[in-house]
């Protein structure tokens, strides 16, 4: 048990993949896991772990921000020993060189939230994936023949904001996507020698203000989902 997971020790696999949603990890759990047991549910952030293809693993919710997955992702490496975190979200896409439903593995997040530095005192604004999930990743994609965008992405504390155009730091660092989430688990992952990736899918493409609908989205985020489970097993 630790302070905002109240699954016991040991019930917590090795990797555990993190979507902001709750809801969207019961459905990974309900659809792809077999031998699910819900392990913790303090704010309904619900965690299952099960098996995947005979793979431990453990699907649990981050929330939105990177405050929310900071917490969580610290928790799970710290008490329960967790070695690798892979974040699977949404992102929006700064420009239309990215369509509706692509899948963009981080290369690294920019950011211009304070986490790390008062964290960790690491002081860059832009922090690579840790480890060699990322790695995994992109080699499960090649196997399955799924395309994959690979670039630096933005982790902006600010969703809604007063001017559209993309903000100065993802254009100093080329990032192709934005979410809110990543810089603060590769922070946690690189002051803790652990492994972190983030694999996101492109929901709204933001010039053009075109998005993927609540109700097409469940579907649109099963190659994401299948993508993260065969990369761990
Ligand atoms: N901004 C931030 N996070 C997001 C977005 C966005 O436009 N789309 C999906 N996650």
């Amino acid at each position: 048990m630790s302070v905002h997971i109240s699954a016991a020790k040991g019930e917590i696999a090795k990797t555990v993949l993190m979507p902001g949603d709750p809801l969207r990890a019961k459905y990974v759990a309900d659809n792809f896991l077999k031998e699910v047991k819900l392990v913790s549910q303090t704010r309904n952030a619900f965690y299952f772990t099960g098996k995947y293809e005979g793979t431990p693993v453990t699907i649990g919710a981050s929330g939105m921000g990177c405050p929310s997955i900071g917490i969580y992702s610290y928790e799970l490496y710290t008490e329960y020993e967790v070695d690798s975190i892979i974040r699977i979200g949404t992102c929006g896409a700064y420009s239309t060189a990215l369509d509706l439903f692509d899948l963009v593995l981080a290369e690294a997040a920019a950011s211009e939230s304070t986490f790390a530095r008062y964290a960790w005192e690491i002081e860059e604004s832009l922090i690579p994936h840790q480890g060699n999930t990322f790695d995994k990743i992109k080699d499960t994609a090649k196997k399955l023949g799924l395309p994959l965008k690979i670039s630096n992405i933005h982790s902006s504390d600010i969703f809604y904001r007063k001017n559209p155009g993309t903000p100065v730091i993802a254009q100093q660092q080329q990032c192709l996507a934005v979410e809110m989430e990543a810089f603060s688990l590769f922070a946690n992952a690189l002051h803790l020698g652990k492994a972190a990736a983030t694999l996101l899918t492109v929901s709204d493409i933001i010039p053009t203000h075109r998005f993927i609908s609540a109700d097409e989205r469940e579907k649109a985020l099963i190659p994401m989902m299948k993508l993260a489970l065969e990369s761990v097993k």
